[in-house]
């Protein structure tokens, strides 16, 4: 019996540790329908679509597809995703991570487009205002040919293409909508994947990949060929581009039936089974090693494994009692956060990474390596990550108190924070901040400075949580899109419209933050202009009653001639213009009277929904086609002004 089971640690073994490729290229540009939303009503049309965000995104990581539907009336929005299913599911959430991100650009409150449709080669993505669910053919439907034609023998290679698509188009509606294969006749292979999305039927599934066949006998002459339907997705190609090594369409072949043929072994002979298990040990043993060489990874990973900031994953497994419900903390933009306690007593947090660091561990490696180097009273310390395991995990320091999200929106305390807590609140997140900006060995910059990152110790001393993740994650496109549903109001205008990150954006996050704790009140991005707090306060301000933004829980408890202070720093720093905003250096000057303050000359940047009256360009979250690369456009001032080190 202990056989089968260090057999199945094998397969488990080797399903984990296949090498992956998101195929997050793009098939062809992004489709925004040219159907657009009255003016007053996009505020809630893009709330509605970020509704239906936040709930695709679990789903996609728990089954691969996901429907939602939000909203009332005229202004409903659905919303579709779905991974190839050849595709792992971390390739398929980071295929999707990247999807999402993109499909920004035909958002509403920029064009006020009620659609957007993106074939990735590794997932789909669309919205509407419509449902189109089912629906199998549309007016965008696209045939995408390469552009490079094939080399040798057209006949051989366009009978190959079109018997292989022909097949294909057969197979799929009977084995659940999707099928890939290859043809190799007259020494030309070509190979080819089919893939009905989830609520297309049989019937309709058939219809679609019939018509995508007709229309891919347009493409062959060229290497490549592609059908994009509302229904399907069909595809040939020369090279290997899916990878049948993990598929199990219906149990019927792959894995499954390797792992039955095995176990079915385990019971009829003992020795045969001795001989697989030593067989299958040692050509495992031989491929991951052959595997790791080519990704000259094998020196890395003894130096990691050496190192003492890699935490082995089983220690940190048990540690949080396997992930326990019982023991998660919170869940953040890049993964949710578990209390646990090592072996030698000590309490930690740990968190538990959506992104597989896998393909890039020596720049996360080395990073985590420069960040757990820094240490200052208002920062919570990185201790440690795992990255060797199944997934990817960050160790912190355990910060006992709550977060200001839990004094300021859960209310889990009946007490309401003093104005002498505030203030040191404000001074020691300012001090954390210059001292990543300015001090510490690497230049940081926090990126997502909110509530829900500024920790309480025992004695309300304010530690700045999650930081180092901008540098951790060089290409996460996705920080915008995630941040975008919850901490939209907290971003500078110049980061959300240009993606331009410098750390000007920390203060003005910084800035809205200081009005936060001290008006007791919550930055709303998609509030009216009378609504918002920034604009409540800047109007207070320029009418000389800036006291009167002070929390009314305070009840009158607080120094005025401090408060006003306080508030026309934070003014200066929530300016739309970033070359206005003070650095944190000088912020934390003028908190401790070391500084004058000056008068703040630029009213707050306002809400997104008048980003496009205002005088900045036009909003390029990832203007990049090929979203494996660095961004060139946007994301050249994004890299450029973080990645040197000092
Ligand atoms: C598919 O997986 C195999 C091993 O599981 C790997 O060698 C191969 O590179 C993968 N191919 C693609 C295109 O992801
Ligand atoms: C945009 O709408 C017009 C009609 O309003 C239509 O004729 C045209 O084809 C549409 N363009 C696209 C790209 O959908
Ligand atoms: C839309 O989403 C919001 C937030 O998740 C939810 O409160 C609301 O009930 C949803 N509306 C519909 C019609 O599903
Ligand atoms: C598509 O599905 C919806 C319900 O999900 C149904 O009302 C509609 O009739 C279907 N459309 C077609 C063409 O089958
Ligand atoms: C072919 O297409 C690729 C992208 O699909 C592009 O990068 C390349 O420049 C094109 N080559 C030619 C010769 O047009
Ligand atoms: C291509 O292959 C076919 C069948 O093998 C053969 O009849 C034909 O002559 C070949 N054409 C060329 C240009 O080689
Ligand atoms: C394609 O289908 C035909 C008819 O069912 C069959 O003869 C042929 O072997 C198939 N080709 C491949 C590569 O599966
Ligand atoms: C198959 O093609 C390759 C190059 O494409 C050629 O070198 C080889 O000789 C061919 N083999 C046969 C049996 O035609
Ligand atoms: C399958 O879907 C098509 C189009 O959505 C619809 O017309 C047809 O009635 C459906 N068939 C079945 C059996 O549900």
């Amino acid at each position: 019996m202990s056989f089968q089971f260090i057999l199945l640690l094998f397969l488990c073994y080797a399903v984990n540790h296949s090498v992956s490729d998101p195929r997050a290229t793009e098939a062809t540009p992004l489709m925004c329908t040219n159907r657009t939303a009255l003016s007053s009503e996009r505020q809630q049309f893009v709330a509605n679509f970020l509704d239906t965000m936040d709930i695709v995104s679990p789903l996609i990581a728990r089954q691969r597809y996901a429907a939602v539907v939000n909203g009332t009336q005229n202004l409903k929005v659905y919303t579709f995703g779905e991974c190839m299913k050849d595709l792992s599911q971390p390739d398929c959430n980071l295929c999707f991570a990247r999807c999402k991100t993109r499909i920004l650009s035909c958002l509403p409150f920029q064009k006020g487009t009620r659609g957007g449709k993106l074939f990735y080669d590794g997932c789909y993505l669309r919205y509407d205002d419509y449902n189109f669910f089912n629906e199998t053919f549309s007016d965008e439907d696209k045939t995408v040919c390469g552009n490079k034609s094939f080399g040798g023998n057209h006949t051989v290679f366009k009978a190959n293409v079109m018997e292989l698509v022909r097949n294909l188009s057969v197979q799929a509606p009977n084995n659940g909508g999707f099928f890939v294969g290859s043809v190799n006749r007259g020494n030309v292979s070509v190979y080819g994947l089919a893939q009905c999305w989830e609520f297309v039927n049989a019937s309709a599934c058939r219809n679609c990949l019939a018509e995508g066949v007709d229309k891919i006998g347009s493409c062959p002459s060229k290497e490549e060929g592609r059908v994009l339907n509302a229904g399907c997705y069909l595809r040939y190609s020369t090279f290997k581009f899916y990878n049948n090594s993990q598929i199990e369409p219906t149990g019927s072949k792959g894995g499954r039936r390797h792992l039955a043929v095995i176990l079915a072994a385990t019971s009829s002979s003992f020795a045969l089974l001795l001989v697989l298990a030593t067989a299958t040990f040692f050509w495992r043993k031989k491929v991951l090693m052959r595997r790791r060489e080519k990704k000259q990874l094998g020196a890395l990973v003894d130096t990691v494994n050496k190192s003492k900031l890699n935490i082995p994953y089983e220690i940190l497994e048990t540690a949080t009692n396997y992930f326990a419900n019982s023991n998660k903390l919170g869940q953040g933009g890049s993964g949710s956060v578990y209390k646990g306690v090592l072996p030698d007593g000590k309490t930690v947090a740990v968190k538990r990474l959506f992104f597989n660091t896998r393909q890039w561990v020596d720049h996360f490696f080395n990073e985590v390596n420069l960040i757990s180097g820094i240490y200052h009273k208002n920062l919570v310390q990185l201790l440690g990550c795992s990255i060797t395991g199944p997934e990817s995990l960050l160790v912190y320091e355990y910060v006992p108190n709550q977060s200001l999200h839990d004094f300021f929106v859960v209310k889990k305390n009946a007490q309401p924070l003093t104005w002498e807590m505030r203030c040191k609140i404000v001074l020691g997140t300012a001090e954390g901040l210059a001292y990543l900006h300015e001090e510490s060995q690497v230049r940081i910059i926090h990126r997502d400075i909110k509530l829900s990152n500024i920790l309480l110790d025992e004695d309300f001393t304010p530690r700045i949580a999650d930081f180092g993740l901008a540098r951790l994650f060089p290409d996460d496109k996705t920080h915008i899109s995630t941040a975008i549903a919850g901490t939209l109001g907290y971003m500078a205008p110049e980061y959300v419209v240009r993606g331009k990150l410098t750390e000007k954006a920390d203060v003005y996050s910084f800035g809205v933050l200081v009005i936060e704790v001290v008006s007791g009140k919550r930055n709303n991005a998609f509030a009216e202009n009378s609504s918002s707090i920034l604009q409540m306060v800047w109007s207070l301000y320029g009418a000389g009653r800036l006291c009167d933004a002070i929390d009314p829980l305070l009840e009158g408890n607080f120094e005025e001639e401090n408060s006003r202070r306080i508030l026309q720093i934070a003014l200066l720093c929530v300016q739309a213009s970033a070359e206005l905003r003070p650095s944190m250096s000088v912020v934390v000057k003028m908190l401790t009277d070391e500084h004058k303050i000056y008068e703040p000359t630029q009213p707050p940047f306002l809400n997104l929904s008048n980003a496009e009256t205002s005088q900045l360009t036009p909003p390029q979250f990832t203007s990049n086609s090929q979203p494996g690369s660095h961004t060139q456009s946007s994301g050249n001032s994004m890299t450029q002004s973080w990645i040197e080190p000092r």
